[in-house]
């Protein structure tokens, strides 16, 4: 028998259904209260709001669970690759080996971008952030493949455009880097896999022969398979949101980088570096840092610390942490900043204001220090999380074209003024 809440209001009763997912989480369905009794829910930053019903990831944030498709992180993590995840996350199943050959094949054919591109990268200076060049040419695209504008062509049209997507984003996202250090930029090689390819065009030089460090390549994989869904974020909500106004997927995935680049969300991983080296150069007082992020007058925050949903751990910090300490290991780098996150974490991690709130170190506190390891320049660090999140984006845009979901357009509660009457300018 299906399940119903009962609401009261001004002395009239409305039944509510339960909708109730395959992990028994469980939502009161109010669509159609306004419609019943003229009454809507407020709920700022959609703290306790479900956007829709989605089959594509699960998350429990008490228990710090995170899986894609029913696989957990760390299955995927450990023995997968972050094309057979990406697979995954937006065909719904595991790829069989013929299939992900295939998959792989046509991502690599369609590596190389326009060249009118170039132009339009020639005309970002060079100090330019990588993430505004990133979504800009991401957006451009949409003038290069006309078609894509219609997101309801024929499902091969839409796979050519996520097969595009994924194969020309390391090409843009390394272009963007190439375009900072006002370097040439390098065209792809594709029998390198996805990654080295990626670290190649970014790496490489014309004038030198560039060997990719296999630790290098699949720590980074690693680092894509970690940040490659997380449900309904702030980056994949907006890529919902505008993929609902019927807009291209290209249009889309640009908006949810620009969602991703905010240092709340995506932005953070580049932020916790600056701030470790603040502290640093301050003379590494941690308890000094501490302190102003649990002051209440001054703005300052832990970047790396706190999450929306995990109010226990973040599982992804834990499989990255231990991946920090891998890779540093293996490349022989002994980094002072790692050992300063560390003071850091242990001293928040025994402080009542962090343990009362559930702040603990999320997947960007020790992401930036792979990164840096991995020889990624800090205002790269949103980029590569952006090349992660991707398929991702894809599998949430394509969910809800495929549940024909309603344009996303919120209510509010008005609190600006009553009618006035107009006034004259000299009358003011
Ligand atoms: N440092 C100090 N205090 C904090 C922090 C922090 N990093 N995060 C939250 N708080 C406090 C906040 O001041 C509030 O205190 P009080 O109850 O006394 O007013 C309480 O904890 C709850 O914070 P909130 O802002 O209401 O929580 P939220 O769920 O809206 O925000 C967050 C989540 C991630 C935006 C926030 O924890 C934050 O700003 N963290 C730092 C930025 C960061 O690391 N972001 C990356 C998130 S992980 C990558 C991703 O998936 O996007």
């Amino acid at each position: 028998m299906s399940k119903i809440a009962k609401l009261h209001i001004n002395g009239s009763q409305y039944e509510l259904p339960i909708v109730e997912g395959t992990e028994q989480e469980t939502a009161v369905d109010i669509s159609n209260l306004r419609s019943q009794s003229g009454i809507i829910t407020l709920d700022k930053g959609f703290k306790n709001t479900g956007s829709t019903k989605s089959a594509i990831t699960f998350l429990n944030g008490e228990k710090g669970i995170l899986r894609y498709r029913g696989y957990t992180i760390e299955d995927l993590s450990e023995k997968s690759s972050f094309l057979e995840v990406s697979y995954l996350l937006i065909y719904g199943e595991l790829p069989s080996s013929n299939e992900l050959a295939n998959f792989s094949n046509e991502i690599r054919s369609h590596t190389l971008v326009h060249e009118d591109v170039k132009s339009i990268l020639d005309g970002f200076p060079s100090r330019a952030h990588p993430m505004g060049v990133l979504s800009s040419l991401v957006s451009s695209l949409t003038a290069f493949y006309p078609k894509s504008l219609d997101p309801n062509r024929s499902i091969e049209e839409i796979n050519g455009t996520i097969i595009r997507l994924i194969a020309k984003l390391p090409t843009l996202a390394a272009w963007s880097y190439k375009n900072r250090m006002r370097q040439p930029i390098m065209y792809p090689k594709n029998h390198l896999d996805y990654t080295s390819n990626f670290l190649y065009m970014m790496f490489g030089l014309p004038t030198v022969e560039t060997e990719i460090n296999p630790i290098i390549a699949k720590a980074l994989d690693k680092l894509l398979i970690l940040h490659a869904d997380h449900e309904q974020n702030c980056s994949a909500s907006t890529v919902r949101i505008v993929g609902s106004s019927h807009a291209s997927l290209y249009a889309s995935i640009s908006a949810g980088i620009a969602a991703l680049w905010g240092p709340l969300h995506g932005g953070a991983n580049q932020a916790v570096i600056e701030m470790l080296e603040e502290i640093k150069n301050q003379g590494g007082d941690v308890e000094k840092f501490i302190n102003k992020a649990k002051d209440k007058s001054d703005s300052f925050r832990l970047m790396g610390f706190g999450h929306r949903v995990y109010k226990n751990f973040d599982p992804r910090a834990k499989i990255i942490k231990k991946a920090a300490d891998d890779v540093l290991s293996q490349l022989g780098i002994n980094d002072p900043i790692l050992d300063l996150a560390m003071k850091l974490e242990e001293v928040a991690l025994n402080d009542d204001y962090f343990k009362s709130r559930g702040l603990y170190p999320n997947v960007d506190f020790y992401s930036g220090i792979i990164y840096r390891a991995l020889g990624i320049p800090t205002d790269m660090f949103t980029v590569m999380f952006a090349l992660g999140r991707l398929p991702g984006w894809i599998a949430q845009w394509k969910e809800a074209r495929e549940n024909s979901e309603p344009i996303g357009r919120p209510r509010q509660v008005y609190i600006g003024h009553n009618h006035r009457a107009y006034k004259n300018i000299s009358d003011r």
